[in-house]
């Protein structure tokens, strides 16, 4: 049982006791017979009962029911970022997975995100790669991976891009610079798990909880939170983190040359059945150059997805769960 579910059964219970209090108390003072009390109790029991079967009506039957979170969330303000081509709304609908082997910790070494130690192995990919379990979070092949089936705990929070792929950034962003004179940069990087929430919900707000998800990963699945990806934008670019970006030659020049710098575009065109959302020219990853060659795949991009065997959907669960 969540929070919210706990304080809806103490209203249940809490009002009509409070009924029945002061109708006593005002009997009291009356002086009112015994059957009164009677009186009293029963209408306090066909309140209680009310007021029950609403509280089952929101929580099981109306539109409401998707706005209730299914988990306790213990709901942080949002440290508001930046928009990007996702959605919003209600709070997310966890899956009701079996428990994680590993635990999530607030524990986390960010700087050995990049090379796990430790964890264990909970199986393998339908392609052979080895999925391990770290602190909660899942490798595989030695790579971490987010996407709408491999979530991250709410605790995670590096609270800025990894160091290595900061440093990547700039020497790509500068090649870019002295090649093609682009103006780029990090206009979306790290996202906590609250402001990926918060930008979630406005989206599904505008578009609807369907739409949303086509562009906008719901808290705790998006890559953002990892510190490993970001959103680029050029200054001298007016489409900033929309499709008005796709047909740019800084779009061009990035699906070219980011796998050199140990980048990869994530979501790939045509691509949306395998990564569980659509095309997005300006949201590059950081994997290290050895696989980011592979999946550049000279020109032709592959996906995590399909080079490693995984799914990304709401409705599958992890490797081993
Ligand atoms: N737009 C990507 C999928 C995210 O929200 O992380
Ligand atoms: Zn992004």
């Amino acid at each position: 049982m969540n929070n919210i579910e706990l304080i809806s059964y103490v209203i249940v219970g809490l009002i009509p006791l409070i009924y029945f209090i002061i109708y006593i108390m005002t009997q009291l003072k009356r002086k009112k017979n015994k059957r009164n009390y009677l009186y009293g109790f029963i209408v306090a029991i066909v309140i209680a009962l009310i007021l029950f079967v609403i509280r089952l009506f929101i929580f099981t039957m109306s539109p409401l029911k998707k706005y209730i979170p299914t988990e306790t969330s213990t709901t942080t303000s949002g440290d508001i970022t930046t928009k990007e081509g996702d959605t919003t709304t209600k709070t997310t609908e966890k899956k009701s997975t079996t428990k994680k082997t590993t635990k999530a910790t607030n524990d986390y070494n960010y700087d050995k995100i990049l090379t796990p130690t430790g964890g264990e192995v909970v199986g393998k990919t339908p392609k052979g790669y080895e999925v391990k379990l770290v602190d909660g979070i899942y490798y595989v092949d030695g790579y971490l991976v987010a996407n709408k089936t491999y979530d991250l705990p709410e605790t995670y929070s590096p609270g800025k891009l990894n160091s290595t792929v900061n440093e990547a950034a700039n020497k790509m962003f500068a090649a870019a610079k002295s090649e093609k004179g682009f103006n780029l940069y990090v206009a979306s990087g790290f996202r906590s798990y609250s402001t990926q929430k918060s930008i979630y919900n406005r989206y599904v707000n505008n578009d609807g909880q369907k739409k949303a998800d086509t562009y906008s990963a719901r808290p705790g699945y998006s890559e953002h939170q990892t510190g490993l990806a970001f959103d680029v934008c050029d200054r001298n670019v007016g489409a900033c983190i929309t499709s008005g970006f796709d047909n740019t030659n800084q779009a061009k020049w990035l699906s070219e040359n980011a796998y050199k710098y140990g980048f990869i575009l994530r979501y790939v065109k045509g691509k949306d059945n395998e990564t569980g959302y659509m095309y997005e020219s300006w949201h590059f990853r950081y994997v290290g150059t050895e696989l980011a060659e592979k999946l550049y795949n000279n020109g032709n991009w592959i996906t995590m997805e399909d080079y490693f065997g995984l799914t990304s959907s709401y409705d599958s669960k992890p490797i081993g769960e």
